[in-house]
């Protein structure tokens, strides 16, 4: 699908086609508690569920959730095989429902590192749901957006090889045909809980002219009023794409 924010000014509706999540403060929330920050990461899958749920609900087409960045590897090693054990356990657990309710499920990232039964599981996942259509949710997992484009223009090179004598001939949506979500929309709304203000090496060719909601909830306590709230705030942007506001009142 292309739909290039740079090349055309889309269709905006009033909730957003597209919604891309950094789920923060999972550490935080648990740690404000006295617990481990494990339990953080626990009630943050069940955000998750709520975040699915209420997307579908409120007529979303693409939900993009950041579970696990390129940059987590440097976390402590326990945190990194429960965060591993944890995604191994809710794919088990949660496909078929997500089978049930018509959500199509897709991972990006680099999958690689990760050990083979997660490997396959995801693929099955993917293939089980592949002909859902009700919302695309997307889980980003070891991804970067910096790893996104490379990984991009490295798959465009090897379709292309003449490119690089003619590199006047690439273009935008030649690379972006190869940018792992190439499949969706770039995202209308951004969001991201935990009260950090930064992008964390997410979308970052698709987050262009994407609106940026802060909250400063934690990811665990980020339910259905909150992602309404966010929708309402979002009803007020004045998506200007570069125009001035008066063409945006009228368009020409
Ligand atoms: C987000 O919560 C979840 C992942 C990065 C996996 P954090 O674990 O970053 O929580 P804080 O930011 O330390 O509170
Ligand atoms: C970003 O959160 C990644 C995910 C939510 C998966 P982090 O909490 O790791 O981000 P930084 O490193 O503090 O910016
Ligand atoms: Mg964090």
């Amino acid at each position: 699908m292309l739909s290039s924010t740079t090349l055309a000014v889309p269709v905006c509706t009033d909730v957003p086609r597209h919604l891309a999540i950094i789920m923060d403060g999972n550490g935080r929330w648990a740690t404000k508690r006295f617990l481990p920050r494990t339990a953080g990461h626990i009630r943050g899958v069940q955000a998750v569920r709520r975040a699915v749920e209420t997307c579908g609900k409120l007529g979303v087409e693409y939900l993009t959730l950041f579970a696990f960045s390129s940059e987590n590897w440097r976390r402590p090693k326990d945190e990194v095989s429960l965060l591993m054990r944890l995604f191994i356990q809710t794919l088990e657990k949660e496909v078929t429902k997500l089978e049930q309710q018509g959500v199509r499920l897709r991972i990006v990232g680099d999958l690689s590192p990760f050990e083979p039964r997660l490997r396959e599981l995801i693929r099955s996942a993917e293939q089980r749901t592949e002909h859902n259509n009700a919302l695309n949710l997307t889980i980003a997992a070891n991804y970067g957006g910096r790893w996104d484009i490379l990984q991009a223009m490295r798959r465009l090179l090897l379709a292309h090889p003449d490119l690089a004598n003619n590199p006047d001939a690439l273009d935008e949506s030649l690379l972006s045909e190869h940018l792992s979500m190439a499949y969706a929309p770039e995202p209308d709304l951004f969001i991201r809980t935990g009260g950090e203000q930064r992008i964390s090496n997410f979308l970052v060719w698709q987050l262009a002219y994407t609106e940026l909601y802060f909250s400063d909830e934690y990811w665990p306590d980020f339910g259905a009023p909150e992602i309404e709230a966010a929708f309402e705030w979002y009803r007020t942007r004045e998506r200007r794409f570069g125009r001035t506001s008066a063409q945006v009142a009228k368009p020409i």
